[in-house]
């Protein structure tokens, strides 16, 4: 796994679309995995700039979204389909049909879980995921507990998540209850995965996700099974990293032509 300690969000953003302009550079069908939350915002805003001026093109990308809500009505602001039309389709140039996130209101949600992961298959797999954290450690909305060869499925949140995400609803109570979340067996089958941290508030779950053991309890820690992981960071989601200075030390002397 590799820890890159950025100053802020911003210089993340960048790095990250640096990372993408890459894959969509050297693939002729490039797959990308998309998060939502406030933590992916300053990837999705610096693609749309490079976008607008020119300098990236997705026409020839595929997406698929992490999770979504049970319930919203699929054109409700927070439903996260409607958030990635919002912060990330509107700005750039997919192609019809290109970003598809899960069926959470399909009558038969197994089934539709299960059309969602053969989809992600016929796509040829997702090349590029990425991922925040829940400050209780979730990945997608794999709740603390959730199995480390979990698939794509219905999950009910935890408290602390429908707490921590009531700041985007009128009230607590508008918070769904139930989710459809890509497994983590499924996103450890990404060949890239990016997890973004940002904010004191993640600090602990980063330390606990980054250097404690491998647990169902802390989801994000099933990063560690991964050959390519890596973790963008900024000062204050770094607070509790013990090896901070030597993911500091390995990164200022990265081989240029390495990449993340
Ligand atoms: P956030 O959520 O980006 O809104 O902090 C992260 C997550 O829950 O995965």
């Amino acid at each position: 796994m590799e820890v890159v300690i950025v100053a802020d969000r911003h210089e993340a953003g960048g790095l990250v679309a640096d990372a993408i302009a890459a894959l969509v550079e050297r693939s002729p069908a490039p797959v990308l995995g998309l998060a939502t939350g406030s933590t992916p915002l300053p990837v999705y805003r610096e693609l749309a700039r490079r976008h607008a001026s020119g300098r990236l093109s997705l026409a020839t990308a595929r997406a698929f979204l992490l999770d979504e809500y049970v319930g919203l009505p699929a054109d409700h602001p927070q439903a996260y389909r409607s958030f990635i039309r919002r912060e990330l389709e509107a700005h750039v140039d997919f192609a019809a049909d290109a970003v598809q996130g899960p069926d959470a209101n399909a009558t038969d949600i197994p089934a539709g879980c299960a059309a969602y992961e053969a989809a992600i298959r016929a796509a040829g797999g997702v090349d590029l995921q990425l991922l925040g954290i829940g400050t209780d450690g979730h990945i997608g909305f794999n709740e603390p507990g959730s199995s480390l060869a979990s698939r794509t499925r219905i999950k009910t949140l935890t408290d602390q998540t429908r707490r921590d995400n009531s700041r985007f609803f009128a009230s607590l109570d508008e918070v769904p209850r139930h989710v459809v979340t890509q497994g983590i067996g499924t996103i450890l089958e990404a060949s890239h995965l990016v997890l973004l941290s940002f904010g004191e508030a993640k600090a602990d779950a980063t330390a606990r996700a980054v250097e404690g053991p491998v647990t169902a309890m802390v989801p994000a820690s099933a990063l560690q099974l991964h050959r390519h992981a890596t973790v963008v960071v900024d000062e204050a989601a770094a607070a509790d990293l013990r090896l901070a200075d030597y993911y500091r030390e390995t990164w200022a002397h990265k081989p240029s032509w390495q990449g993340l």
